[in-house]
């Protein structure tokens, strides 16, 4: 597989690509799919649909990876919250974590065995991908999670959470364990079903200062990288802190891929960490609104990778009214330019 060898950083005939929410809204095919579904969650839960809007993209556009399709927010859902996704609000969970007697009704083996449909899905997709792509499973950062289960929904401040870490941090540490000891075991039975790499999102890494973020985020992403790599030393690991250029020097731990966003120039990225990880990354999601910034956009990471360890990706996820042709343009483009 092209994809794994690339992350474990060796020669491929090219360099590989897939984009961080292939399988969504700016596909018809996928919005046919959801609206049979009913919604966003039932798909989700619905192993069938799920491998086939998985595989969408990798019919459509020819990229060299599928992303499970799921999301990193059926984790709290399954240890005992009640999630809804509200037609362009996003996610809202009703019940936020307030307290430690909130925090003790949520269950880490209920919710390693309630999501058994993700499970399902992998294996349904390992059975019709082709030999030669690869299957990425996932899960949200412990970080990211607790930002949704004490807020409640997504935020600009993050004042509930940041309130936590600095007036009641053994709390705050007690959740992100819990939530860690889940997200081990679900990454390890997504392991046992059939991905061929995982990739962890902390979407929201960028909320916290430097010291804070290597205290209450990273430090939890390689608790469980390290769990993986000690166990399945085959499977690459990806990590996506996403928005924290200033804090590259002090990026560690056992995992084999940093995945670089839209925000932190690629050189330096190369500069501080390409010597130790291979990277993925990172064009301007938004570029997919133009060829000829396509063009550019693919020209300056290239110029800078070549023959470097690199996986193209974009820097963030595709938005959903990027049209198609352009999207699959962006991916031939790399396929063709990268070509030794
Ligand atoms: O193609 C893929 O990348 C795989 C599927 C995937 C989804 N969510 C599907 C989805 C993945 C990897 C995620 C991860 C995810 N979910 C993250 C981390 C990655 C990132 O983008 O930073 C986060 C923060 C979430 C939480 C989440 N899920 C939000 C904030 C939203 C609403 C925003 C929106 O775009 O509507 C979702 C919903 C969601 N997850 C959609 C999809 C395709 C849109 C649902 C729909 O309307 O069909």
């Amino acid at each position: 597989m092209i994809f794994v060898d690339a992350c474990f950083g060796k020669k491929t005939p090219y360099t590989p690509v897939w984009m961080m929410r292939q399988a969504g809204r700016y596909l018809p095919e996928y919005m046919a799919v959801r609206a049979q579904a009913g919604d966003f969650l039932s798909l989700c839960k619905d192993p069938q649909k799920a491998c086939e809007v998985t595989l969408q993209p990798v019919d459509i556009l020819g990229v060299d990876a599928a992303i499970l399709f799921s999301d990193i927010l059926v984790v709290p859902l399954e240890m005992g919250m009640e999630l809804k996704f509200l037609q362009g609000e996003g996610p809202i969970f009703s019940n936020p974590i307030k307290n430690q007697a909130d925090l003790d009704k949520l269950s880490v083996q209920k919710a390693v065995e309630g999501l058994e449909y993700v499970y399902e899905t992998i294996r349904l997709i390992r059975g019709k991908l082709a030999a030669d792509k690869a299957l990425i499973g996932f899960c949200g950062a412990p970080w990211t999670l607790a930002t949704y289960m004490i807020e409640g929904q997504g935020t600009k401040t993050y004042a509930q959470v940041k309130k936590l870490i600095y007036t009641n941090p053994q709390f705050m540490h007690a959740l992100l364990k819990k939530v860690t000891e889940v997200l081990k075991l679900y990454m390890e039975r997504q392991i046992q079903s059939g991905t061929d790499v995982v990739m962890i999102f902390d979407s929201w890494a960028a909320a916290l200062e430097e010291s804070a973020y290597f205290e209450f985020s990273w430090s939890y992403m390689k608790e469980i990288s390290s769990y993986l790599k000690a166990k399945y030393p085959h499977i690459p690991v990806i990590l996506f802190p996403k928005g924290i250029s200033g804090y590259l020097d002090k990026i560690d731990g056992d995992f084999d891929v940093f995945a670089v966003d839209w925000s932190t120039p690629i050189e330096l990225a190369q500069e501080k960490l390409g010597h130790k990880y291979v990277l993925q990354g990172n064009m301007e999601p938004t570029r997919l609104y133009s060829q000829d910034a396509i063009d550019e956009g693919i020209e300056h990471i290239v110029s800078v990778m070549k023959n470097k360890r690199h996986i193209f990706n974009l820097g963030h996820g595709i938005l959903p009214d990027v049209p198609v042709e352009n999207a699959k343009y962006f991916i031939k483009q790399v396929q063709t330019l990268t070509k030794i």
